[in-house]
């Protein structure tokens, strides 16, 4: 297959098409967006693209950009690039102007002026960004109903041979980041010196990365999505959690790696044991029908590894079947990965734009779906020491408490690898990329 940006674009044009058709469109006109201020300021977030626009242009300086597509011609690109002189304006990429009919315009009138002629005579056009938009105000353009926006997620999970490509080059930086942050940790660094290790190792400025740095040291690790750095290290570094990612033309990769201060010692143990069953756990993959089914699995060879670290006095199976296991593993196994780093459609299960909940056990799992060649996700299970879990199972006979106490310092593990699913197989993206470069 050819991972080239035309034939993803080509495999675009025909999935749009074809959706459009399905649901009664003669196009649709795709906002990039814009960013807004925050309350009673002039300054906003980072802006992010709808992410329906930037599979298309792969370029996210993109801002009040239009495409309008429709299922009869040509899409057409709308470019803004303002006269302005308190930003740099962002003129269309070389390779946008080659493979769209494209304008560019300079003012956002002329930019809704030629959206409006753009979907003249067509009956019926789906609207896709947010709102208010002022085309919504013509009488042909109406909200994408749920359902074709469901059926566009349900196919964003297939990903073409150039987003897979783009995410095993975004692999790849982000794993540049990540040998950086563990040198920076085996030299006493502090969060804040592994945060800006991760950041110039990998060449992104913060505002550029996928999702938030997670850099925990010691207890810090037990927090999932913790969200500080800390500019001292404490007076005794033992443990590093780090779930950091990057971006390699729009597409993420989204990387967790665990590493114990001191070799051999029980987080250690810990930290291989965890190794050790996700790399099982990716090899087993290939046998699984749903995703659900795989996050099972994980749950079992996460009681398997609290039996093998003394953790709990019972069985395998009775740490399932206690649900132990969901006190020191509470997230799910993975998520769908792509323009977003919990990409959109894991809980539709079928073309027609259905969806499913998760089960009542597992409330947060991201992906419900059976598992498809050309799927991209992460796998990223983890052991955990989280005090407010524990609470809720104090006195639990069948936790050895006298270990929990033990390993509570270090916070907890999760190693998290980005994996595409293939034919006949997987590919491991994060372990590939790891490998390369080591
Ligand atoms: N980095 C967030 C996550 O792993 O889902
Ligand atoms: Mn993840
Ligand atoms: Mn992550």
């Amino acid at each position: 297959m050819n991972a080239t940006y035309e034939d993803h674009l080509k495999t675009l044009s025909s999935e749009w098409n074809e959706l459009l058709v399905r649901n009664g469109f003669d196009g649709a006109l795709i906002a990039a967006g814009e960013s807004s201020f925050y309350f009673e300021d002039d300054q906003s977030p980072t802006f992010h693209a709808n992410p329906h626009f930037l599979r298309w242009s792969v370029f996210d300086e993109c801002e009040h950009c239009v495409l309008v597509v429709n299922a009869e011609s040509e899409p057409q690109l709308h470019w803004y690039t303002p006269a302005d002189y308190w930003y740099l304006p962002t003129s269309i990429p070389k390779r946008l102007a080659s493979n769209f009919d494209h304008q560019v315009h300079t003012t956002l009138e002329d930019l809704d002026r030629a959206c409006k002629t753009a979907v003249q005579g067509n009956q019926r056009i789906a609207y896709i960004g947010p709102e208010p938009c002022a085309q919504l105000s013509l009488s042909n353009v109406e909200p994408a109903p749920e359902k074709l926006l469901n059926q566009l997620a349900f196919r964003r999970a297939f990903k073409t041979p150039f987003e897979i490509a783009c995410m095993a080059n975004a692999t790849a930086i982000g794993v540049q980041g990540h040998l950086a942050a563990r040198e920076a940790f085996f030299n006493n660094g502090c969060e804040f010196d592994i945060h800006l290790a991760y950041l110039k190792a990998s060449k992104q400025v913060e505002s550029q990365l996928p999702y938030p740095n997670i850099v925990g040291l010691n207890e810090h690790a037990s927090t999932l999505h913790y969200q500080h750095y800390a500019l001292s290290p404490p007076s005794t570094i033992r443990s590093l959690l780090i779930d950091a990612g990057a971006k390699y033309q729009s597409y993420h990769a989204d990387i967790t790696r665990s590493y114990a201060r001191i070799e051999g010692n029980e987080y250690d143990e810990l930290v291989s044991t965890v190794n050790d069953f996700q790399l099982q756990l990716i090899s087993e993959l290939p046998s699984f029908d749903t995703f659900l089914d795989f996050h099972v699995r994980a749950h079992q060879l996460v009681a398997q590894a609290l039996v093998d670290c003394r953790v709990v006095k019972c069985s395998a199976t009775a740490t399932y079947d206690q649900q132990l296991t969901d006190v020191f593993y509470p997230h799910g196994t993975g998520h769908l990965l792509g323009l977003q780093t919990h990409d959109v459609g894991g809980h539709i299960t079928d073309e027609i734009g259905n969806s499913v909940s998760p089960p009542e056990r597992f409330p947060s799992l991201r992906l419900l779906r059976k598992i498809s060649p050309n799927m991209v996700f992460t796998v990223e299970p983890g052991i955990y020491l989280i005090p407010i879990l524990l609470k809720s199972v104090a006195g639990h006979p069948d936790i050895n408490w006298s270990k929990v106490e033990e390993l509570l310092p270090f916070g907890g593990v999760r190693i998290e690898d980005n994996v595409a699913v293939e034919e006949d197989g997987v590919l491991n993206l994060t372990r590939q990329a790891f490998q390369a470069a080591e």
